[in-house]
């Protein structure tokens, strides 16, 4: 099947449901401060959602554009975009009040059941029902377990010879949506997945953390907002808003477990493997590389389509960004010529028609111009490095990055990206990525100094929301040191960091541990952090011999090359860690809960736990 019949069925599939179609809107949200980008086909519908009419009436359909940046590093996989196309439907709150001509009203299993008929009837997509596993909202203190939802599979999978325990009952971190911005229209939602593995060994459940289970659809019941001070409403008006992704369906229908091997993605890379005469899939590196300047420069070039040119602040420094890693990636694989302007032109023609603003003039030459400007500075900037660092010019796969360290260039390093024009999120990740050991705290000073001075604070934006990404960043600090000294109290002492990441948004830290951890002790870390935040202790910091710090009993990695003198940041019983700053002056700072929201294996002997606060 193609894009493009994908589309289509959809389209007419909704209509013989009497909902009427609604074009895309912008990339670009209007009247909306509280986003960068359009992210979902919801959004540019919340008045409608919260009980304004719409002209076109109760029931709608359409197929979003939408950039998503929030994950950035999580591209490069085999199923995240920062563009793609939302699949969408929507009741507003067409199940209580009549609307005149007599039909039944459209809620939950309304929705469910017209997502398995489309998916599975083979008038429509014919997907394979026995590679289908859903989840449910599994209720807590805000909303009860959803169990009409539930109830709605369970009879579709008993009449489909389907396994109950194919239907998973999960916390809000999984069931729960509601947009970017921190109030808004939300409520529980229930997930379709789809498994790219083997189909002859399907497993009986699903499970979030095996990556063959890809989401194909979301239909998210909106029955609550959510306010400003954390609580949940009932909305006057009950929704149904249902996102589907295109491009990984596209896949799923064509049997293939990646969508960069559809008709979307495909031409692009072809292209790449022309430019750099490597191929694609030939080793881990060179297919991500590949995958980066295909997934940056389609969202580039739809950016630029509808109105955004780059620059140092908000939406225009996300192009910057996409672009100028795009081309870094592209060096990497041995692209020397500027070669935005060929995968450009490759994305114009697969989209010309469902997107004719994509072949504007404009998009050629804003790209080829981005390119030009950096690539002037790109193998100055590398090349002095490689002057600088000569023996740590080897780049290592994410899982070979060192632990935590220091070194006393890093400062010298930072400003060398800095002059050449380098992105500061880029900076971090081509020190990072080489084997020079990064002082991250040391890091962070700079990065946050800079990033205030270039007024680019904005680029926290990526999700949307107004919030203060930088004082945010700090609270995650904070209570990432909880975290740790939390995961040491209850896993042992064997736990030691070994790599983090934090921006506004989330704490994504590894560390050393053998196996999956269980819900009690998931809990059991989250308490120690909740703890420590309601205790509201004093965060203290000390400068001291390397050797007093130890003897302290202080955390951190002692088998690589600190400075003489350290820092260490004390708060009350709760965590002792050597770090450079800056955190919070107050547990009781870091307003909200902690929460783990996903536990998984990041590599050998080395897990990967998201967290987050919640306000
Ligand atoms: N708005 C929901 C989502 O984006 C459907 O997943």
């Amino acid at each position: 099947m193609t894009a493009d019949e994908l589309r289509k069925k959809y389209l007419n599939f909704f209509e013989g449901k009497e909902h009427a179609v609604i074009p895309s809107f912008s990339l670009i949200p209007e009247n909306d401060p509280t986003a960068l980008f359009i992210n979902s086909g919801m959004q540019p519908l919340v008045p409608y959602l919260m009980g304004e009419k719409h002209p076109k009436g109760r029931r709608l359909v359409s197929i979003q554009k939408c950039i998503r940046t929030v994950d950035i590093d999580e591209v490069g996989d085999a199923t995240h975009h920062t563009f793609f196309e939302m699949l969408g439907n929507w009741s507003l709150g067409d199940p209580f009040e009549s609307d005149g001509i007599g039909r039944a009203g459209y809620f939950k299993r309304e929705a469910i059941k017209w997502s398995w008929e489309f998916l599975i009837d083979p008038k429509w997509l014919g997907l394979d029902r026995n590679r289908m596993a859903v989840s449910v909202f599994a209720g807590d203190k805000d909303a009860p377990f959803d169990e009409e939802a539930y109830d709605t599979w369970k009879d579709i999978f008993k009449d489909n010879e389907l396994p109950e325990t194919r239907i998973a009952k999960l916390p809000k971190e999984n069931n729960w949506w509601g947009p970017a911005g921190e109030t808004g229209p939300c409520g529980s939602d229930t997930e379709m997945f789809y498994w790219v593995g083997d189909p002859k060994e399907v497993p009986k459940s699903f499970n979030d953390d095996n990556d063959l289970w890809v989401e194909i659809w979301n239909n998210v019941f909106m029955q609550y907002t959510k306010k400003a001070d954390g609580t949940f409403e009932k909305l006057a008006q009950q929704n149904v808003d249902t996102g589907m992704g295109l491009e990984r369906v596209l896949a799923a229908l064509n049997g293939i477990d990646d969508s960069y091997k559809t008709e979307l993605f495909w031409p692009i890379i072809e292209k790449i493997e022309d430019l750099s005469g490597k191929k694609y899939g030939s080793s881990e590196i060179i297919t991500k590389a590949m995958r980066v300047v295909a997934d940056h420069i389609k969202a580039a070039v739809f950016m630029v389509a509808d109105g955004v040119e780059p620059s140092n602040t908000e939406r225009g420094y996300i192009l910057r960004r996409l672009i100028r890693r795009a081309v870094r990636q592209g060096h990497m694989l041995g692209i020397k010529e500027n070669f935005t302007i060929e995968i450009a032109k490759i994305v114009q023609s697969i989209y010309a028609e469902a997107y004719s603003e994509v072949t504007d003039n404009k998009v050629i030459e804003e790209t080829s111009k981005e390119e030009k400007r950096f690539r002037n500075t790109l193998e100055k900037g590398l090349k002095v490095i490689e002057k600088m660092f000569p023996t740590g010019f080897k780049i290592l796969r994410k899982d070979e990055i060192p632990p935590r360290t220091t070194d006393v260039d890093t400062e010298k390093a930072f400003y060398v990206f800095q002059t050449h024009g380098f992105p500061l999120e880029m900076i971090q990740e081509e020190l990072q990525c080489r084997e020079l050991t990064v002082n991250e705290g040391e890091f962070d000073k700079l990065f946050k100094k800079h990033q205030e001075l270039s007024r680019t604070a904005s680029a926290g934006m990526f999700k949307g929301g107004l919030a203060d990404t930088k004082e945010k960043t700090t609270q995650l600090h904070t209570a990432a040191h909880l975290m740790l000294a939390g995961l040491r109290k209850v896993l042992g002492g064997h736990v030691h960091q070994r790599g983090s990441n934090i921006n506004g948004e989330r704490i994504r830290f590894d560390f050393s541990h053998p196996e999956k951890m269980t819900e009690d002790q998931i809990k059991a870390v989250e308490d120690h952090v909740n703890e420590a935040i309601q205790a509201k202790v004093d965060v203290e910091s000390k400068e001291m011999d390397l050797s007093e710090a130890k003897e302290q009993g202080a955390e951190g990695a002692f088998d690589s090359k600190y400075g003489d003198k350290v820092k260490v940041y004390d708060i009350g019983d709760y965590s002792k860690e050597i770090c450079g700053g800056p955190h919070v002056k107050n547990t009781g700072d870091i307003k909200g809960t902690f929460k783990i929201t996903k536990e998984k294996s990041s590599s050998a002997g080395v897990r990967r736990v998201k967290a987050q606060i919640k306000y």
